[in-house]
Protein backbone atom coordinates (compact mmCIF):
# COMPACT_ATOMS: atom_id res chain seq x y z
CA UNK A 1 0.00 0.00 0.00
CA UNK A 2 1.11 3.48 -0.51
CA UNK A 3 1.34 6.11 1.30
CA UNK A 4 -1.22 8.38 2.23
CA UNK A 5 -2.67 11.29 4.32
CA UNK A 6 -6.29 10.56 5.13
CA UNK A 7 -8.09 14.19 6.38
CA UNK A 8 -11.96 14.12 6.43
CA UNK A 9 -12.69 16.30 9.80
CA UNK A 10 -16.20 17.21 9.08
CA UNK A 11 -18.80 16.26 11.80
CA UNK A 12 -21.62 14.50 10.55
CA UNK A 13 -24.96 15.08 12.63
CA UNK A 14 -27.44 12.37 10.33
CA UNK A 15 -31.45 11.78 10.83
CA UNK A 16 -34.59 13.03 11.19
CA UNK A 17 -34.91 16.33 12.78
CA UNK A 18 -31.13 17.13 12.63
CA UNK A 19 -31.83 20.26 11.45
CA UNK A 20 -32.61 21.24 14.97
CA UNK A 21 -28.56 21.10 15.82
CA UNK A 22 -27.75 23.79 13.57
CA UNK A 23 -27.55 26.58 15.60
CA UNK A 24 -25.71 24.75 18.62
CA UNK A 25 -23.52 23.53 16.06
CA UNK A 26 -22.77 27.00 14.23
CA UNK A 27 -21.93 28.12 18.21
CA UNK A 28 -19.31 25.37 18.59
CA UNK A 29 -17.37 25.76 15.72
CA UNK A 30 -17.38 29.39 16.32
CA UNK A 31 -20.30 31.26 14.50
CA UNK A 32 -22.18 34.31 15.76
CA UNK A 33 -22.82 36.27 12.50
CA UNK A 34 -23.96 33.47 9.75
CA UNK A 35 -24.31 34.33 6.12
CA UNK A 36 -26.69 31.67 5.06
CA UNK A 37 -26.54 31.04 1.48
CA UNK A 38 -29.41 29.48 -0.60
CA UNK A 39 -30.63 28.39 -3.61
CA UNK A 40 -33.47 29.00 -5.85
CA UNK A 41 -36.45 28.50 -4.36
CA UNK A 42 -36.64 25.23 -2.35
CA UNK A 43 -35.59 25.72 0.76
CA UNK A 44 -37.88 28.83 0.74
CA UNK A 45 -40.73 26.89 -0.30
CA UNK A 46 -40.53 24.03 2.08
CA UNK A 47 -39.62 26.42 4.96
CA UNK A 48 -36.87 24.94 5.81
CA UNK A 49 -34.69 28.39 5.42
CA UNK A 50 -37.38 29.81 7.39
CA UNK A 51 -36.84 27.12 10.54
CA UNK A 52 -33.15 27.65 10.33
CA UNK A 53 -33.26 31.72 10.76
CA UNK A 54 -35.56 30.86 13.56
CA UNK A 55 -33.14 28.61 14.97
CA UNK A 56 -30.42 30.48 14.95
CA UNK A 57 -32.09 33.68 16.27
CA UNK A 58 -33.51 31.76 19.39
CA UNK A 59 -29.65 30.65 20.11
CA UNK A 60 -28.63 34.40 19.63
CA UNK A 61 -26.75 34.08 15.99
CA UNK A 62 -26.91 37.55 13.96
CA UNK A 63 -28.04 35.99 10.22
CA UNK A 64 -27.84 37.72 7.04
CA UNK A 65 -30.16 35.08 4.24
CA UNK A 66 -28.98 35.50 0.91
CA UNK A 67 -30.48 33.39 -1.83
CA UNK A 68 -30.48 33.01 -5.65
CA UNK A 69 -27.60 30.71 -6.17
CA UNK A 70 -28.24 28.56 -9.49
CA UNK A 71 -27.34 25.06 -10.11
CA UNK A 72 -23.27 25.07 -12.14
CA UNK A 73 -22.95 28.27 -9.62
CA UNK A 74 -21.49 31.64 -10.60
CA UNK A 75 -18.52 33.13 -9.45
CA UNK A 76 -20.41 36.62 -10.13
CA UNK A 77 -22.81 35.57 -7.38
CA UNK A 78 -20.22 34.48 -4.97
CA UNK A 79 -18.78 37.63 -5.37
CA UNK A 80 -21.79 39.66 -4.68
CA UNK A 81 -22.38 37.24 -1.71
CA UNK A 82 -19.10 37.82 -0.53
CA UNK A 83 -19.40 41.63 -0.62
CA UNK A 84 -22.75 41.45 1.47
CA UNK A 85 -20.74 39.05 3.77
CA UNK A 86 -17.59 41.49 4.61
CA UNK A 87 -20.13 44.23 4.72
CA UNK A 88 -22.24 42.42 7.57
CA UNK A 89 -19.20 41.08 9.06
CA UNK A 90 -19.49 37.47 8.75
CA UNK A 91 -17.52 35.28 11.15
CA UNK A 92 -19.30 31.61 10.21
CA UNK A 93 -20.51 30.49 5.97
CA UNK A 94 -23.71 28.21 6.57
CA UNK A 95 -24.72 26.70 3.31
CA UNK A 96 -28.40 25.23 2.99
CA UNK A 97 -28.81 23.58 -0.30
CA UNK A 98 -26.81 20.74 -2.47
CA UNK A 99 -23.17 21.18 -4.03
CA UNK A 100 -23.75 24.60 -5.34
CA UNK A 101 -24.98 26.01 -2.72
CA UNK A 102 -22.51 24.71 -0.79
CA UNK A 103 -19.57 25.65 -3.29
CA UNK A 104 -20.70 28.91 -3.30
CA UNK A 105 -20.48 29.48 0.26
CA UNK A 106 -16.85 28.08 -0.30
CA UNK A 107 -16.15 30.84 -2.32
CA UNK A 108 -17.78 33.00 0.39
CA UNK A 109 -15.59 31.73 2.83
CA UNK A 110 -12.73 31.69 1.03
CA UNK A 111 -13.35 35.75 -0.52
CA UNK A 112 -14.44 36.98 2.63
CA UNK A 113 -11.34 35.93 4.50
CA UNK A 114 -9.09 37.23 2.17
CA UNK A 115 -10.60 41.21 1.28
CA UNK A 116 -7.06 41.49 -0.90
CA UNK A 117 -7.78 38.86 -3.01
CA UNK A 118 -10.45 38.25 -6.04
CA UNK A 119 -12.45 34.81 -4.55
CA UNK A 120 -11.27 33.47 -8.42
CA UNK A 121 -8.06 33.87 -7.55
CA UNK A 122 -7.71 30.63 -5.63
CA UNK A 123 -9.38 29.27 -8.75
CA UNK A 124 -6.59 30.04 -10.32
CA UNK A 125 -3.78 28.40 -8.73
CA UNK A 126 -3.14 31.20 -5.90
CA UNK A 127 -2.52 29.58 -2.60
CA UNK A 128 -5.37 29.63 -0.03
CA UNK A 129 -3.95 29.97 3.73
CA UNK A 130 -7.10 31.05 5.22
CA UNK A 131 -10.93 31.71 5.33
CA UNK A 132 -13.85 31.57 7.58
CA UNK A 133 -15.42 28.05 8.48
CA UNK A 134 -18.53 26.71 6.61
CA UNK A 135 -21.33 24.32 7.70
CA UNK A 136 -23.91 22.82 5.35
CA UNK A 137 -27.49 21.74 6.09
CA UNK A 138 -27.88 19.62 3.06
CA UNK A 139 -30.97 19.54 0.56
CA UNK A 140 -30.01 16.94 -1.87
CA UNK A 141 -27.55 13.66 -2.22
CA UNK A 142 -25.36 14.01 -5.40
CA UNK A 143 -21.82 16.32 -5.33
CA UNK A 144 -20.41 15.21 -1.93
CA UNK A 145 -19.57 18.88 -1.44
CA UNK A 146 -20.81 18.51 2.10
CA UNK A 147 -17.50 16.40 3.19
CA UNK A 148 -15.26 17.15 0.27
CA UNK A 149 -12.27 19.18 -0.03
CA UNK A 150 -13.39 20.65 -3.85
CA UNK A 151 -15.34 23.87 -4.54
CA UNK A 152 -16.48 23.84 -8.11
CA UNK A 153 -17.57 27.19 -9.84
CA UNK A 154 -18.29 28.79 -13.39
CA UNK A 155 -16.61 31.87 -14.42
CA UNK A 156 -18.97 33.30 -16.12
CA UNK A 157 -17.12 36.33 -16.89
CA UNK A 158 -14.43 35.68 -18.85
CA UNK A 159 -14.27 34.84 -22.72
CA UNK A 160 -13.66 31.11 -22.86
CA UNK A 161 -16.06 30.73 -20.47
CA UNK A 162 -14.39 27.67 -17.87
CA UNK A 163 -15.98 25.54 -14.81
CA UNK A 164 -13.09 24.97 -12.34
CA UNK A 165 -12.80 23.16 -9.35
CA UNK A 166 -10.45 23.89 -6.32
CA UNK A 167 -8.64 21.08 -3.66
CA UNK A 168 -8.13 22.40 -0.76
CA UNK A 169 -8.14 21.35 2.91
CA UNK A 170 -10.29 24.87 3.83
CA UNK A 171 -13.09 23.42 1.56
CA UNK A 172 -13.71 21.01 3.96
CA UNK A 173 -16.74 21.73 5.67
CA UNK A 174 -16.97 22.01 9.31
CA UNK A 175 -20.16 20.28 9.79
CA UNK A 176 -22.83 18.62 8.01
CA UNK A 177 -26.23 18.25 8.66
CA UNK A 178 -28.02 14.92 6.59
CA UNK A 179 -31.62 14.61 7.49
CA UNK A 180 -32.53 12.31 4.84
CA UNK A 181 -36.35 13.55 4.55
CA UNK A 182 -35.23 17.08 3.42
CA UNK A 183 -34.53 15.33 -0.06
CA UNK A 184 -38.03 14.35 -0.41
CA UNK A 185 -38.77 17.04 -2.12
CA UNK A 186 -36.49 16.88 -4.49
CA UNK A 187 -37.75 16.53 -8.92
CA UNK A 188 -36.91 12.49 -10.26
CA UNK A 189 -34.33 14.24 -12.48
CA UNK A 190 -32.21 15.64 -9.75
CA UNK A 191 -32.30 12.06 -8.04
CA UNK A 192 -31.28 10.75 -10.69
CA UNK A 193 -28.48 13.12 -11.44
CA UNK A 194 -27.55 12.94 -8.05
CA UNK A 195 -27.30 9.01 -7.74
CA UNK A 196 -24.91 8.98 -11.22
CA UNK A 197 -22.86 11.67 -9.85
CA UNK A 198 -22.30 9.77 -6.58
CA UNK A 199 -21.61 6.76 -8.67
CA UNK A 200 -18.77 9.16 -10.74
CA UNK A 201 -16.99 9.84 -7.33
CA UNK A 202 -16.37 6.39 -6.95
CA UNK A 203 -15.87 5.48 -10.25
CA UNK A 204 -13.21 8.31 -10.54
CA UNK A 205 -10.60 7.00 -7.97
CA UNK A 206 -11.47 3.24 -8.65
CA UNK A 207 -10.51 4.05 -12.24
CA UNK A 208 -7.26 6.25 -11.06
CA UNK A 209 -3.54 5.81 -12.02
CA UNK A 210 -2.59 3.58 -8.73
CA UNK A 211 -4.39 0.28 -8.21
CA UNK A 212 -3.56 -2.65 -5.72
CA UNK A 213 -5.43 -1.13 -2.60
CA UNK A 214 -7.35 -4.40 -1.23
CA UNK A 215 -9.31 -2.32 1.53
CA UNK A 216 -10.05 0.59 -0.68
CA UNK A 217 -11.27 -1.40 -3.68
CA UNK A 218 -13.48 -3.33 -1.51
CA UNK A 219 -14.87 0.10 0.04
CA UNK A 220 -15.32 1.34 -3.65
CA UNK A 221 -16.92 -1.72 -4.62
CA UNK A 222 -19.34 -1.92 -1.82
CA UNK A 223 -20.16 1.64 -2.84
CA UNK A 224 -21.01 1.05 -6.47
CA UNK A 225 -23.40 -1.83 -5.48
CA UNK A 226 -25.14 0.07 -2.63
CA UNK A 227 -25.58 2.91 -5.11
CA UNK A 228 -26.82 0.64 -7.89
CA UNK A 229 -29.31 -0.78 -5.48
CA UNK A 230 -30.59 2.07 -3.70
CA UNK A 231 -30.27 4.60 -6.70
CA UNK A 232 -33.39 3.55 -8.79
CA UNK A 233 -35.04 3.01 -5.51
CA UNK A 234 -34.80 6.30 -4.57
CA UNK A 235 -35.59 7.41 -8.40
CA UNK A 236 -38.78 5.74 -8.38
CA UNK A 237 -40.14 6.62 -4.66
CA UNK A 238 -38.01 9.77 -3.18
CA UNK A 239 -40.69 8.82 -0.05
CA UNK A 240 -38.75 5.58 0.62
CA UNK A 241 -36.78 6.75 3.66
CA UNK A 242 -34.25 3.93 3.69
CA UNK A 243 -33.20 4.74 -0.03
CA UNK A 244 -32.94 7.77 0.53
CA UNK A 245 -30.28 8.10 3.68
CA UNK A 246 -28.76 5.34 1.71
CA UNK A 247 -28.19 7.60 -1.29
CA UNK A 248 -27.40 10.72 1.31
CA UNK A 249 -24.65 9.12 3.05
CA UNK A 250 -23.46 7.43 -0.52
CA UNK A 251 -23.00 11.04 -1.45
CA UNK A 252 -20.75 11.72 1.62
CA UNK A 253 -18.35 8.36 1.74
CA UNK A 254 -18.27 8.46 -2.11
CA UNK A 255 -16.59 11.72 -2.07
CA UNK A 256 -15.18 12.16 1.38
CA UNK A 257 -11.91 10.80 -0.08
CA UNK A 258 -12.18 7.39 1.64
CA UNK A 259 -11.64 5.68 -1.46
CA UNK A 260 -9.30 7.77 -2.63
CA UNK A 261 -6.84 7.15 0.16
CA UNK A 262 -7.04 11.12 0.55
CA UNK A 263 -8.35 13.91 -0.84
CA UNK A 264 -9.83 14.05 -4.29
CA UNK A 265 -6.65 14.24 -5.93
CA UNK A 266 -5.41 12.20 -3.63
CA UNK A 267 -2.41 11.64 -1.75
CA UNK A 268 -1.27 7.82 -2.33
CA UNK A 269 -3.97 7.13 -4.70
CA UNK A 270 -4.69 9.47 -7.62
CA UNK A 271 -7.76 9.49 -9.10
CA UNK A 272 -8.50 10.01 -13.03
CA UNK A 273 -11.19 12.80 -13.09
CA UNK A 274 -11.19 12.89 -16.77
CA UNK A 275 -14.77 12.26 -16.93
CA UNK A 276 -15.48 15.20 -14.53
CA UNK A 277 -13.49 17.93 -16.26
CA UNK A 278 -15.32 16.68 -19.63
CA UNK A 279 -18.32 17.00 -17.77
CA UNK A 280 -17.84 20.50 -16.21
CA UNK A 281 -17.00 21.25 -19.98
CA UNK A 282 -20.54 20.68 -21.13
CA UNK A 283 -21.84 22.35 -18.27
CA UNK A 284 -19.54 25.68 -18.77
CA UNK A 285 -21.24 25.64 -22.30
CA UNK A 286 -24.61 24.46 -22.11
CA UNK A 287 -25.33 24.94 -18.31
CA UNK A 288 -26.37 21.07 -18.44
CA UNK A 289 -27.08 19.00 -14.95
CA UNK A 290 -23.42 17.93 -13.67
CA UNK A 291 -24.76 14.36 -13.13
CA UNK A 292 -26.07 13.89 -16.45
CA UNK A 293 -23.50 15.08 -18.26
CA UNK A 294 -21.38 12.48 -16.39
CA UNK A 295 -23.16 9.85 -17.64
CA UNK A 296 -23.47 11.04 -21.08
CA UNK A 297 -19.78 10.59 -21.36
CA UNK A 298 -18.83 7.50 -19.02
CA UNK A 299 -19.01 4.89 -22.01
CA UNK A 300 -17.03 7.13 -24.35
CA UNK A 301 -14.39 7.40 -21.63
CA UNK A 302 -14.71 3.95 -21.17
CA UNK A 303 -14.06 2.56 -24.58
CA UNK A 304 -11.69 5.24 -24.99
CA UNK A 305 -9.03 4.51 -22.29
CA UNK A 306 -9.59 0.60 -21.38
CA UNK A 307 -6.93 -0.66 -23.37
CA UNK A 308 -4.70 0.55 -20.93
CA UNK A 309 -6.04 -1.53 -17.92
CA UNK A 310 -8.56 -4.49 -19.24
CA UNK A 311 -7.70 -6.49 -16.12
CA UNK A 312 -9.59 -3.60 -14.11
CA UNK A 313 -12.36 -2.81 -15.85
CA UNK A 314 -12.93 -6.85 -16.06
CA UNK A 315 -12.62 -6.11 -11.86
CA UNK A 316 -15.73 -4.25 -11.69
CA UNK A 317 -17.35 -5.88 -13.92
CA UNK A 318 -17.18 -8.90 -11.77
CA UNK A 319 -17.01 -7.57 -8.06
CA UNK A 320 -20.06 -5.21 -9.06
CA UNK A 321 -22.57 -6.74 -11.12
CA UNK A 322 -21.56 -10.40 -11.15
CA UNK A 323 -20.47 -10.67 -14.15
CA UNK A 324 -19.19 -14.47 -14.83
CA UNK A 325 -17.34 -14.55 -18.11
CA UNK A 326 -13.39 -15.17 -17.85
CA UNK A 327 -12.38 -13.46 -20.78
CA UNK A 328 -11.52 -10.11 -19.31
CA UNK A 329 -12.75 -8.03 -22.31
CA UNK A 330 -16.22 -9.65 -22.65
CA UNK A 331 -16.49 -9.57 -18.55
CA UNK A 332 -15.43 -5.77 -19.13
CA UNK A 333 -17.47 -4.62 -21.98
CA UNK A 334 -21.16 -6.13 -19.70
CA UNK A 335 -19.61 -4.18 -16.77
CA UNK A 336 -19.89 -1.03 -18.92
CA UNK A 337 -23.22 -2.23 -20.35
CA UNK A 338 -24.88 -3.27 -16.92
CA UNK A 339 -23.55 0.63 -15.98
CA UNK A 340 -25.75 1.83 -18.72
CA UNK A 341 -28.61 0.06 -18.14
CA UNK A 342 -28.39 1.76 -13.98
CA UNK A 343 -27.92 5.17 -15.92
CA UNK A 344 -30.87 4.66 -17.78
CA UNK A 345 -33.10 3.34 -14.84
CA UNK A 346 -32.17 6.96 -13.05
CA UNK A 347 -33.86 8.63 -16.23
CA UNK A 348 -29.99 9.82 -17.72
CA UNK A 349 -28.43 10.46 -20.71
CA UNK A 350 -26.22 7.76 -22.08
CA UNK A 351 -24.35 10.24 -25.32
CA UNK A 352 -24.40 13.95 -26.05
CA UNK A 353 -27.50 13.43 -28.36
CA UNK A 354 -29.60 12.24 -25.41
CA UNK A 355 -28.33 15.11 -23.02
CA UNK A 356 -28.38 18.02 -25.29
CA UNK A 357 -31.06 16.99 -27.70
CA UNK A 358 -29.27 17.39 -30.88
CA UNK A 359 -25.71 15.45 -32.87
CA UNK A 360 -23.08 17.99 -31.44
CA UNK A 361 -21.04 18.97 -34.50
CA UNK A 362 -17.65 19.96 -35.00
CA UNK A 363 -17.55 22.72 -33.93
CA UNK A 364 -19.26 22.21 -30.61
CA UNK A 365 -16.65 19.55 -30.05
CA UNK A 366 -14.08 21.97 -30.51
CA UNK A 367 -15.32 24.45 -28.11
CA UNK A 368 -15.75 21.64 -25.50
CA UNK A 369 -12.17 20.38 -25.81
CA UNK A 370 -11.11 23.91 -26.04
CA UNK A 371 -13.23 24.91 -22.49
CA UNK A 372 -11.59 21.42 -20.70
CA UNK A 373 -8.26 21.70 -22.36
CA UNK A 374 -8.43 25.47 -20.55
CA UNK A 375 -7.42 26.60 -24.18
CA UNK A 376 -5.00 23.67 -25.04
CA UNK A 377 -3.51 25.01 -21.64
CA UNK A 378 -3.65 21.82 -19.45
CA UNK A 379 -4.13 18.03 -19.63
CA UNK A 380 -6.67 16.08 -18.48
CA UNK A 381 -6.80 12.10 -16.37
CA UNK A 382 -4.39 10.02 -14.67
CA UNK A 383 -5.57 6.68 -15.89
CA UNK A 384 -4.84 7.51 -19.15
CA UNK A 385 -3.73 11.45 -19.85
CA UNK A 386 -6.04 12.77 -22.00
CA UNK A 387 -5.13 16.28 -24.64
CA UNK A 388 -7.14 18.48 -27.05
CA UNK A 389 -7.15 15.98 -29.08
CA UNK A 390 -8.10 12.61 -26.82
CA UNK A 391 -10.92 14.87 -25.19
CA UNK A 392 -12.16 15.86 -28.63
CA UNK A 393 -11.87 12.45 -29.71
CA UNK A 394 -13.98 11.03 -26.32
CA UNK A 395 -16.62 13.82 -27.29
CA UNK A 396 -16.84 12.33 -30.49
CA UNK A 397 -17.27 8.72 -29.33
CA UNK A 398 -19.79 10.43 -26.66
CA UNK A 399 -21.91 11.75 -29.78
O1 LIG B 1 -32.05 26.16 -6.25
P1 LIG B 1 -33.15 25.38 -5.63
O2 LIG B 1 -34.48 25.97 -5.80
O3 LIG B 1 -32.84 25.02 -4.21
O4 LIG B 1 -33.26 23.99 -6.43
C1 LIG B 1 -32.21 23.05 -6.47
C2 LIG B 1 -31.56 22.98 -7.85
O5 LIG B 1 -32.44 23.38 -8.85
C3 LIG B 1 -32.81 21.66 -6.35
N1 LIG B 1 -32.95 21.21 -4.99
C4 LIG B 1 -31.97 21.03 -4.07
N2 LIG B 1 -32.47 20.49 -2.95
C5 LIG B 1 -33.81 20.35 -3.15
C6 LIG B 1 -34.11 20.81 -4.45
N3 LIG B 1 -35.36 20.79 -4.95
C7 LIG B 1 -36.35 20.32 -4.16
N4 LIG B 1 -36.12 19.82 -2.91
C8 LIG B 1 -34.86 19.81 -2.39
N5 LIG B 1 -34.66 19.29 -1.18
O6 LIG B 1 -31.92 20.80 -7.02
C9 LIG B 1 -31.29 21.51 -8.07
C10 LIG B 1 -29.83 21.15 -8.10
O7 LIG B 1 -29.13 21.65 -6.99
P2 LIG B 1 -27.54 21.62 -6.97
O8 LIG B 1 -27.07 22.20 -5.70
O9 LIG B 1 -27.02 22.22 -8.23
O10 LIG B 1 -27.25 20.06 -7.01
P3 LIG B 1 -25.98 19.20 -6.70
O11 LIG B 1 -25.87 18.90 -5.26
O12 LIG B 1 -26.02 18.12 -7.68
O13 LIG B 1 -24.72 20.16 -7.02
C11 LIG B 1 -24.22 20.27 -8.32
C12 LIG B 1 -23.04 21.20 -8.32
O14 LIG B 1 -21.98 20.68 -7.49
C13 LIG B 1 -20.78 20.57 -8.27
C14 LIG B 1 -21.31 20.34 -9.65
O15 LIG B 1 -20.33 20.59 -10.63
C15 LIG B 1 -22.46 21.32 -9.72
O16 LIG B 1 -22.00 22.62 -9.98
N6 LIG B 1 -19.90 19.55 -7.70
C16 LIG B 1 -19.27 19.85 -6.57
C17 LIG B 1 -18.37 18.98 -6.00
C18 LIG B 1 -17.65 19.31 -4.78
N7 LIG B 1 -17.69 20.54 -4.32
O17 LIG B 1 -16.97 18.46 -4.17
C19 LIG B 1 -18.07 17.68 -6.60
C20 LIG B 1 -18.96 17.28 -7.70
O18 LIG B 1 -18.24 16.47 -8.59
C21 LIG B 1 -19.57 18.38 -8.47
O19 LIG B 1 -18.69 18.80 -9.50
ZN1 LIG C 1 -19.37 15.11 -9.47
Amino acid sequence: MNNFVYYAPTEVVFGKGAEEQTASLVSKYGGSRVAVIYGGQSAKKSGLIDRILENLHTSGIEALAMGGVVPNPLVSTAREMTEQAKVFGADFILAVGGGSVIDTAKGVAHGTANPDHDLWDFWSGTPLTKSLPVGAVLTISAAGSEMSDSAVLTNDTEENVTKRGVSTPFNRCKFAVMNPELTMTLPKYQIGAGAADIFMHTSERYFGAVQGNHLTDEIAEGLFRTIIKYGPLAYNDPQNYEAMSEMMWCSSISHNGITGLGSSGGTGKEGDWACHQLGMAISALYDSTHGATLSAVWAAWCHYVMDKDVARFAQFARKVYGITEEDDRTAAEAGIAKTNEFFKALGMPLNLHELLGHEVSEEEIAALAKSCSWDHKRTVGSFRVLDYDDMAAVFRLAK
